[in-house]
């Protein structure tokens, strides 16, 4: 199985949602690799290096980009049971390319113009290279992240509505603005394995609602 998360803007979540569903695949028990396509910034991989130098467990593999990503993305397929993709901003030829043979494309996206209008040229390249993809379509869905933390927000339910209207699928599931997800970042460590005044249960909780969303989405394709 594969599962790619993209955009072309920059800072929209990418790299903490593809660190977050490897951590938590990891966790359940599903042999995993996390693909850090970023050759210039590799959040993943520096997540990774700061997880193993504090010996936080259970260890998430994490390679970076190989010269041939796509090759080697096939590759680990056949080895792993997932393989999570992150996308550097952009970097829409590896997006493609790799968006061509996943299972499930993930492209999160805020609640600000810019970010909207990524995402839509984002679509439009997914849509252009649907018939490379074995369904013939590349199953794509948006992700609303650092939305309001009020979940009958007005904005966020027009946000959804202006996708949904345009044919992007968004998913379910939403991850508000939390500050734990900074501390994920300097710690190695998964919003579930934060401690103390870092830990956020609601954040948490939001994160496993978009794994099992996910898992779900993976097992009906
Ligand atoms: N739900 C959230 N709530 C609060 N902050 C968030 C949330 N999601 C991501 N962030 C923050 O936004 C910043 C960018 O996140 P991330 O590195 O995942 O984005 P990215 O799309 O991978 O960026 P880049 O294009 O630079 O690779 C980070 O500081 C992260 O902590
Ligand atoms: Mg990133």
């Amino acid at each position: 199985m594969i599962v790619m998360v993209g955009n072309g803007k920059g800072g929209v979540g990418k790299s903490r949602v593809a660190i977050h569903l490897a951590a938590l695949a990891v966790t359940a028990g599903v042999d995993t690799v996390l693909l850090d396509t970023d050759v210039i910034q590799g959040s993943s991989a520096s997540w990774s290096r700061i997880r193993n130098d504090e010996g936080i467990t259970p260890p998430v593999p994490v390679m970076v980009l190989p010269a041939n990503p796509l090759r080697e993305l096939v590759n680990l397929s056949q080895k792993y049971d997932l393989v999570v993709v992150d996308i550097g901003a952009q970097n829409y030829k590896t997006m493609t390319e790799c968006a061509a043979v996943s299972d499930l494309v993930l492209v999160p996206c805020g609640n600000d113009q810019q970010e909207m209008e990524a995402t839509e040229i984002v679509f439009k390249h997914l849509d252009a290279i649907g018939p490379q993809h074995r369904n013939g379509k590349v199953p794509a869905h948006v992700v609303l992240t650092r939305v309001s933390t009020n979940e009958r927000a007005k904005s966020t339910q027009e946000l959804r509505e202006v996708f949904e209207s345009m044919g992007m699928p968004v998913l379910q599931t939403v991850l508000p603005m939390r500050s734990a997800w900074a501390a994920t970042g300097k710690t190695g460590r998964a919003l579930h394995e934060l401690r103390g005044k870092d830990k956020s249960e609601r954040a948490t909780a939001e994160m496993q609602a978009l794994f099992d969303e996910v898992q779900q989405l993976c097992n009906e394709g």
